[in-house]
């Protein structure tokens, strides 16, 4: 045989020499939720190890991050049933809880990378990324929503807008009113290919934002579809992206591989609640080795292309030590 791939695999040294990917601090992502209230920290029983965190707690969390390297965040907010309506109008009121938590994550740790998600699901009464009119999510109208709570984020100090709704032209729309409004330096980390999947199904739990009614599939992507990610893709890029985004990760590879071949913007993917889940109940159940199986997930987004992972392994493997 002239050609015996093996020998390149038989030391560690040897292996380490022709590795082809490689993960660290840097690449990582780490998304929070915030509740009201004061010391409060709640795990959610679907993400063992992941918690709600109160304003003065997320602060202590966030340093506690940037101590360990891990210096970028997305913030997710629980809000109470009470204050949700048709229009979301509790996502761009002046001292709402996810308004304070941006501004006081900023103020105390300005070198930290603050991402915010812009979707109407958190705050809407219906529980979906859109205006609801007799059973229809409304597009154009949504817009005008996705566009005032992008704006509060930018004034409340966010580094990166991450619009996870899936209306079109948002992109667009929330470049124009932070570009009118002089925010020309903030960011769009855009949810470009985003599935109607069913592993945000832990997402939905800790945020208490599931549909009223319905599903998402008039406005996410059909799993069955890879080249539809690239008109998505494309458009957003077109728009003026910063970032385009698959989600979730693992059961789209390919889609985090073809968009990487058909862009020179950073990709990002986001390793969503359900991943995060089988993984975890696994290891609970001793079928899975915590740590290989976590770092092979992680290595596998980045093999596919994403330079930014959003992951709820994040902060465990630098407290581990496992890169
Ligand atoms: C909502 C949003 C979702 C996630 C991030 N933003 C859920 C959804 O679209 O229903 C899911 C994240 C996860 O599962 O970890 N706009």
């Amino acid at each position: 045989m002239l050609q015996r791939p093996r020998r390149n695999r038989k030391s560690e040294v040897i292996r380490q020499m022709v590795r082809e990917t490689h993960l660290s601090a840097s690449n990582l992502i780490f998304p929070l939720f915030i509740i009201e209230g004061k010391r409060q920290k709640t795990e959610i029983a679907s993400m063992p190890g992941i918690y709600r965190y109160s304003i003065d707690n997320l602060l202590r969390e966030v340093e506690s991050c940037l101590n360990l390297g891990l210096n970028s965040f997305d913030l997710f907010p629980n809000i109470d049933d009470s204050l949700k309506d048709k229009y979301a109008t509790e996502s761009y009121k002046e001292e709402s809880l996810y308004l304070r938590a941006i501004k006081e994550v900023k103020q105390n740790f300005p070198e930290a990378c603050v991402i915010t998600d812009v979707a109407m699901d958190p705050y809407s009464s219906d529980g979906h990324d859109g205006i609801v009119e007799n059973g229809h999510i409304l597009n154009d109208e949504t817009l005008e929503v996705l566009g005032k709570m992008a704006l509060a984020h930018a004034q409340h100090g966010a580094d990166i807008i991450a619009p996870s709704d899936m209306m079109d032209g948002r992109v667009g729309y929330i470049r124009e009113v932070l570009d009118e409004n002089n925010f020309t330096n903030v960011s769009i980390m855009s949810y470009s290919a985003k599935y109607a999947s069913a592993f945000y199904g832990p997402f939905r739990d800790a945020l208490n934002s599931a549909p009223k009614f319905g599903d998402k599939k008039t406005y996410q992507m059909d799993p069955a579809n890879q080249t539809e990610a690239l008109i998505e893709a494309e458009l957003d890029e077109a728009e003026g992206a910063d970032f385009l985004m698959v989600k979730p990760a693992l059961s789209y590879l390919d889609v985090i591989k073809v968009i990487k071949d058909n862009t020179n913007l950073p990709v990002a993917a986001y390793n969503v609640s359900g991943e995060y889940a089988m993984i975890k109940a696994a290891v609970q159940n001793g079928w899975l080795n915590e740590q290989k199986a976590i770092t092979e997930v992680l290595t596998s987004i980045r093999r596919a292309g994403a330079t930014a992972i959003l992951t709820y392994h994040a902060k465990e493997v630098l407290v581990n030590k496992w890169l």
